[in-house]
């Protein structure tokens, strides 16, 4: 039988228990808000940690869904708080939600910590904001449930089946190409996205979300119910009943996760056919629960996993189709033989008991391992490639990419900036073919910093209007997981701080062999010498504000990109209460 708590043992009752001046305050604050003592006194305090806001679209229900927690929490006998949280939404923070996931991190960790709180739900799915609330969670390592915003509902423009992400960068090629014209791309504007919700491409909120699950984090199978289904603030209030149980049992992350946990979670990215990004956030996410996990140990797992979810980017439908279909349960049901049953989850089971009954209702959009949406010859959700170029390493999604880009040699054009960038391949007389390869650099952790998601460069004009689509593009930045093409990203060591990136010169010849694992430019040891004995920093600096720390602090991308005073194991003490 499994051991609970005793009433005494929450780390609330020392706030609320205790026969002091300090107690007092703390039962008479309550009740300033209009709470009865018995509403509050013996009972879990649970925090809803909501990062709700009106400038994050892919929350925007989220308000409403802590409401369906807390009428949960308050069934099970709980006292439920909500707690505002950074949004982290992935549309309007600029540079980048990624220069904010640590300060995320860090705001949900301190959150429970110096609060009354004896488990929590989280609220989140935009891209950042699931990494960042559960390494915060794995960091403090009290009972919590994740809850999945879930994916906005089916796009369609004019018949198409459109995807969020994946669609606007398709149509804006169009559109820079003159197929299609400024009024049709300002209707697209009003209709693609309809509903609250995350991204309904695979994109990296689905991936992570996903993830999560597979994880045992969610409840099973909460990442793919789509953010206006009735079923998800029934999965919402869900959380509440279950989050107060697990309190009773001290049922933590810590007792949930190991390398198996994170494999299992590996297992879904792949054969979802996730964004490259979650190869960042779940090194950082595996260090915060104390488990080594590498991105040798990705692509491994990628070598053996085809993609299986037929959803953009990788494949031709959304996610609330993929939901229809029988959603991640079904999915990790069909591989299940990659997966270790045995491991527990956030319901208090296994995450074998609780894909045992799964179905797959259309076996076209959740595909069987023999009839991947991809095989495994022609592209995987992530490659790793090394080389004299990237020397730590640099990731890419060749499921997403032209396959007869994938061996290639090339000649450099560089960029140090977005704006020349952007600026210099929109000219006419621009010297480039297909062929080209083109690189941007100081884009990576501390050069931009936060290491945004320029990644998906952009394509000639020129180029784009003889039909070109696709080239091999590289650079130290993120893509996003919607978006597709022969982008080499995450290159490690970055340019900024010295990385080879900062050298390779426009003219010189890149030659990329994704099957042997490689990437490098043809210039020799001897001229790459004199070239860093010339080399000087070009990135800002910056002497204040968050990104002042981030610069300081952050580890390049295949450590995670976290903190190095955040990163690991270790375990903080509860606040002295005097
Ligand atoms: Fe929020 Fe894509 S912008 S999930
Ligand atoms: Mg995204």
């Amino acid at each position: 039988m499994t051991k609970r708590k005793e009433l005494s043992e929450l780390r609330s009752q020392r706030w609320f228990a205790s026969d002091d001046m300090r107690g007092f305050a703390h039962r008479q604050r309550t009740q300033q808000m209009g709470m009865r003592r018995d509403e509050f006194m013996g009972r879990p305090v649970i925090g809803i940690i909501n990062t709700w806001s009106e400038m994050s679209p892919c929350h925007a229900h989220l308000r409403d869904r802590a409401e369906a927690v807390k009428r949960g929490v308050w069934q099970a006998g709980g006292y439920p708080v909500e707690m505002p949280a950074l949004s982290v939404g992935e549309v309007m923070v600029k540079p980048t939600t990624m220069l904010y996931r640590n300060f995320l991190a860090m705001e949900c960790e301190e959150l429970l910590r110096s609060h009354p709180i004896d488990g929590a739900v989280l609220l989140g799915g935009c891209d950042k904001s699931t990494p960042g609330l559960l390494m915060g969670a794995f960091s403090m390592d009290i009972p919590v449930i994740y809850c999945p915003a879930g994916p906005m509902s089916n796009g369609q423009w004019r018949g198409i089946k459109t995807g969020a992400g994946t669609h606007t960068k398709k149509y804006w090629d169009e559109l820079r190409a003159g197929n299609i014209t400024k009024d049709d791309w300002v209707d697209l504007e009003s209709r693609m996205t309809r509903s609250a919700g995350t991204c309904n491409t695979i994109g990296t909120a689905s991936t992570m979300t996903s993830i999560a699950d597979a994880m045992g984090m969610t409840l099973p199978g909460a990442s793919s119910i789509p953010a206006v289904d009735s079923g998800h603030p029934r999965m919402a209030s869900l959380c509440g009943v279950r989050i107060v149980e697990m309190v009773w049992e001290d049922l933590k992350p810590s007792d949930i996760l190991n390398k198996a946990s994170f494999e299992n979670g590996l297992v879904a990215y792949m054969a979802m056919g996730g964004s490259t990004n979650a190869a960042v956030h779940l090194i950082a996410m595996a260090r915060r629960a104390g488990v080594e996990l590498t991105l040798d140990d990705m692509s491994a797992m990628a070598a053996k996993i085809p993609v299986a979810a037929n959803v953009f980017p990788s494949g031709e439908y959304l996610m609330e189709d993929f939901y229809f279909a029988g959603g991640l349960n079904a999915l990790l049901k069909k591989f299940s033989h990659h997966l270790d049953l045995s491991r527990p989850t956030v319901n208090g089971k296994t995450i074998g008991e609780n894909i045992a009954d799964a179905e797959c209702w259309n076996d076209e959009i959740i595909r069987d391992e023999s009839n991947p949406v991809v095989p495994l010859s022609k592209g995987k959700t992530l490659e790793v490639l090394r080389g004299n170029l990237a020397p730590n390493g640099a990731v890419m999604k060749s499921s997403a990419a032209n396959p007869k880009f994938l061996k290639h040699v090339g000649p450099a054009i560089v960029f140090d900036d977005p704006a020349t960038m952007n600026k210099t391949l929109d000219n006419p007389d621009l010297d480039v073919t297909e062929d080209t390869v083109i690189i941007l650099r100081n884009a990576g952790p501390v050069g931009a910093p936060g290491m945004p998601e320029w990644g998906n460069l952009p394509i000639p004009k020129k180029l784009l209007k003889l039909g070109v689509r696709d080239m091999v593009r590289i650079s130290d930045a993120r893509m996003s997981g919607t978006h597709y093409g022969t982008c080499i990203l995450h290159v490690s060591p970055e340019a900024a701080i010295g990385g080879p990136l900062a050298l390779v010169k426009t003219g010189d010849l890149i030659e990329l062999d994704v099957a042997a694992g490689t990437i490098n430019m043809k210039v020799s040891d001897e001229e790459l010498a004199a070239r860093r004995a010339e080399w000087k920093p070009t990135a800002r600096i910056y002497e204040r504000s968050f990104a002042a720390l981030y610069q300081q602090h952050v580890s390049q991308a295949d450590q995670g990109c976290d903190f190095d005073f955040l990163s690991g194991p270790a375990k903080v003490p509860d606040p002295v209460i005097f």
